[in-house]
């Protein structure tokens, strides 16, 4: 009869270990019991990067990298992207399920009414300089509402929790449009709550001399249907850092200000810019088969953005909805003539045996860019575009985390390779006197 256990010999002393399996996986802390002798520390697993490492348990997203699917709480992304709203998507990811039509309609209330954001923070924003990339700026603002909402530090008072959790999805939009209007020297736009989520941000980002702003209705779906696709992705890199910040017990401001700042790094959610930035580079059609050809020769030095994934070893099914919304946007907004670039370097990865052989496929950043663009946003405002519905995801993964009585704070060991234990020379200079009387 099959067991679901795991028998380990350890070669070492002969000795033999029976592991449970659970959901096909082992705790690592169960290895602890492999010792040479009593006084070991036991064994650790070593996985750099978390590569075979799962962190938590978790209900709220599923991606089967092989088939190409992505699911939040179970419904298909394809189906949300047709039929769902970004709002009712966050309250998905929160709550566990749909909301009713009353539930979704004093939702949406209530994130209307915490789009403002205190007028201190005007003045903060202003102390950036003009140049400053909207990423830092948005991410250091979040980090600053911290100050302004000091219980929200009460992460375990579960009315005070969501408070704060509302407070955030309902105000990343405002900070977003005011770090665009500063970079742009425009004035900053009041949010209207006449408006919807999508419909809001447009209008503090374009609004100017009129007395009231009528989103495009079809940049409007567009805009809102990508918020839903980049609202959640299970534990990547700024979600596993808003656990890991979040584990300490600080605040959803500066959790959400952490994993900001590693969703804007060119591997995760600044590819979309660093894929604009790769297209305008290539320049023509006729220079695709060079670049890709660098590509391959650089050996990973040189990378085709916007490819490949840690988790998708086939198509994203994001970059699929994308890349049709993106012509319903182009209908509205004239072609983005980088468009062709894009699909020529597509065509040709795809039947390329280097991409062909290490399962690379576009991914949710390829195309992105191209209806950002199209729409008229600036190309170092793409991550920050990112970052606005991913706020929603974060805060789910944190809230699982603060109730999972599992979980403690993050805090991973070390293989250590340092020197081994040496004394400091008897006799030698004072470093303090010396710092002291330079
Ligand atoms: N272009 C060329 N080669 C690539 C690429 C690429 N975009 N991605 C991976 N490879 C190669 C890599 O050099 C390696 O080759 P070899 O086996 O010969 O050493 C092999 O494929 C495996 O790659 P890896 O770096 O071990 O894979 P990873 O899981 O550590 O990295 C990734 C995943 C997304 C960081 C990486 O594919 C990448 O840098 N892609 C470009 C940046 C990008 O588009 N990022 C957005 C990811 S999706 C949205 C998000 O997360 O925000």
């Amino acid at each position: 009869m099959s067991k679901n256990t795991l028998t380990i010999t350890d070669n070492r002393t002969g000795k033999t270990y029976e592991l449970p399996i659970t959901d096909d996986t082992i705790r690592t802390a169960d290895l602890r019991q492999i010792k040479v002798a009593d006084d070991d520390f036991g064994m650790m697993g070593y996985d750099p990067a978390f590569l075979n490492t799962a962190s938590c348990r978790s209900a709220i997203t599923l991606i089967d990298g092989d088939k190409g699917i992505l699911r939040y709480r179970g419904y298909p992304i394809e189906q949300l992207a047709e039929k769902s709203s970004y709002l009712e998507c966050a309250y998905l990811l929160l709550h566990g399920e749909l909301p009713t039509e009353a539930q979704l309609k004093s939702w949406v209330d209530l994130i209307t009414t915490h789009t403002f954001v205190h007028e201190n923070v005007k003045s903060f924003i202003q102390g950036f300089r003009y140049d400053a990339h909207p990423m830092g700026v948005f991410l250091s603002t979040i980090g600053a509402l911290s100050t302004f909402y000091p219980e929200a530090k009460k992460v375990h008072d579960k009315q005070v929790r969501m408070l704060n959790v509302v407070r955030l999805i309902a105000k990343v939009p405002t900070i977003a449009a005011m770090s665009y209007r500063h970079s742009m020297g425009f004035p900053f736009v009041y949010p209207d709550n006449e408006l919807s989520f999508a419909g809001n941000f447009l209008a503090m980002i374009r609004k100017m001399a009129e007395p009231r702003y009528k989103p495009n209705k079809v940049l409007e779906r567009a805009l809102d249907v990508l918020f839903i696709l980049h609202a959640d992705h299970e534990q990547n890199c700024s979600t596993s850092t808003m656990r890991a910040a979040g584990s300490s017990l600080v605040d959803p401001y500066s959790a959400v200000a952490a994993a900001s700042a590693a969703l804007y790094g060119p591997l995760h959610g600044g590819a979309n810019e660093a894929v604009l930035r790769m297209l305008t580079e290539i320049g023509s059609i006729h220079n695709v088969p060079t670049f890709v050809k660098e590509v391959k020769e650089g050996k990973g030095e040189k990378k085709l953005m916007g490819f490949g994934h840690r988790v998708y070893k086939n198509y994203d099914p994001r970059a699929k909805v994308i890349k049709r919304l993106a012509e319903e946007v182009f209908e509205v907004t004239g072609r983005n003539p980088l468009l062709d670039i894009a699909i020529e370097l597509e065509r040709i990865a795809l039947q390329d045996d280097y991409f062909i052989k290490r399962k690379l496929y576009p991914n949710v950043d390829f195309y992105s860019g191209l209806i950002y663009q199209a729409m008229g946003f600036p190309t170092d405002f793409f991550t920050v575009l990112f970052a606005i519905p991913r706020t929603s995801g974060w805060l789910a993964q944190w809230c699982e985390m603060l109730d999972d009585s599992e979980q403690k704070i993050a805090r991973p060991r070390q293989v250590y390779t340092g020197s081994a234990k040496r004394d400091l020379p008897e006799s030698r200079h004072n470093p303090f006197e010396l710092e002291r009387s330079r």
